[in-house]
């Protein structure tokens, strides 16, 4: 019996990807391959930079598929991950007086990221569509921005999906006041329908993010990024080129490049979708009554809206006195944003359905007011 059939907390923090039935078979398989490479010694004690010529030109096919059109290899890096190539572009991107802006409620290490290379934060207004173009004006008329990092796909927490038009407008304002935008596609792969992004219809202004720690394994700690432009990118390298900490790990590389050759990549994704959508269906069945989730098919996560008189503070101690752990949404807002109201609950973090089912009756009760 697993620890989540049993009386055990259930933790519902972590949005990591779940584990698919595929996942052992294939990893084991790349691993396999990578291991009886002939320049296995080189994959292990060279530097593997920012990708081989081969991991660059399968990632650039691989990549196309998500932006419309295959991107030109020598515009894209591997790295290892979003954060640390985050952190890289706010300090190239942002210089000192000028500012990152971002939705106001945000992905919580862009906060922490800032705070870490004495960035500052501008929030922008957000609505059921994601990032608002006519609050990011008012922004960039009123203050030196550097640049505006965006996750317009399945944002992380309000999980919206930004309709096409808001991009095409949000893509004009940055365009209007030369603001270089920092897209992170962190969901692209996993969503279904998933409207273009921003690269495709902004390409000389994008810098693009796409990580594989949701459409493959946090573990592999890989991301790639496109630069709007070859010199943009030559600008980027230029004054870091010792600056280890952000190339990719050469074993994450090796077998990223052999799960996409051989197929296996999109298969995982296909299957990390799919137990994405089984898990909605029961958030559906279990909070979609109660009328106060808001969510997509392809989110990992649900955000709650807390009905009066329940305050955030309340209601996590409340689900932690049934062995629920929620995580307190203050690490979403930028500095100055209130949050109010809301909590939002991972459907992945519980390894099983049974596990599932259990944190989320738990939180339909206190909801409804049974608990
Ligand atoms: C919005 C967002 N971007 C990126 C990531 C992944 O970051 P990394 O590539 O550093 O694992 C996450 C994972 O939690 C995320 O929520």
């Amino acid at each position: 019996m697993s620890a989540d059939e049993t009386t055990a907390p259930i933790d519902m923090t972590r949005t990591t990807a779940p584990e698919v039935p595929i996942f052992r078979e294939y990893v084991e398989r790349s691993l396999a391959a990578v291991a009886r490479e002939p320049d296995l010694a080189g994959t292990m004690l060279r530097h593997r930079f920012h990708g081989s010529a081969r991991d660059k030109q399968v990632a650039a096919n691989w990549l196309g598929r998500r932006l419309g059109a295959v991107p030109n290899p020598a515009r894209l890096l591997m790295t290892g991950g979003t954060q640390n190539t985050l952190m890289i572009l706010f300090s190239h991107l942002a210089p000192q007086g000028t500012a990152i802006a971002t939705e106001k409620l945000t992905y919580a290490a862009i906060g922490q990221l800032a705070t870490l290379g004495r960035i500052s934060v501008l929030p922008v207004d957000i609505d059921e569509d994601g990032l608002r173009e006519d609050s990011l004006e008012a922004v960039c008329k009123a203050h030196k921005v550097g640049a505006v990092y965006i996750n317009p796909t399945g944002h992380n927490p309000t999980t919206s999906i930004m309709s096409i038009e808001r991009r095409r407008r949000v893509a004009d304002v940055a365009r209007k006041y030369t603001v270089p935008i920092i897209e992170d596609d962190v969901h692209g792969h996993i969503t279904e329908d998933a409207p273009p992004p921003l690269a495709s219809i902004a390409p000389d202004l994008t810098w693009y993010l796409m990580s594989v720690s949701k459409c493959m394994g946090i573990g592999l700690r890989t991301a790639y990024l496109i630069a709007p432009s070859e010199d943009g990118l030559a600008d980027l390298l230029r004054p870091i080129p010792s600056v280890s900490s952000w190339f990719v790990p050469g074993l994450s590389a090796a077998v990223i490049t052999h799960l996409i050759e051989s197929g296996a990549a999109c298969e995982i994704a296909g299957q990390i979708s799919s137990e994405i959508a089984a898990r909605q269906d029961i958030a559906q069945q279990m909070l979609g009554h109660l009328g106060l989730m808001r969510t997509h098919r392809s989110s990992l996560h649900v955000w709650i809206d807390l009905p009066p008189p329940w305050t955030i503070e309340a209601f996590i101690q409340a689900a932690a006195g049934k062995s629920v752990t929620l995580r307190h949404p203050r690490v979403f807002a930028t500095s100055g944003t209130d949050i109010k109201g809301h909590i939002r609950a991972s459907l992945i973090a519980p390894s099983t359905h049974e596990g599932l089912r259990r944190g989320l009756r738990v939180i339909a009760d206190l909801l409804a007011g049974r608990a």
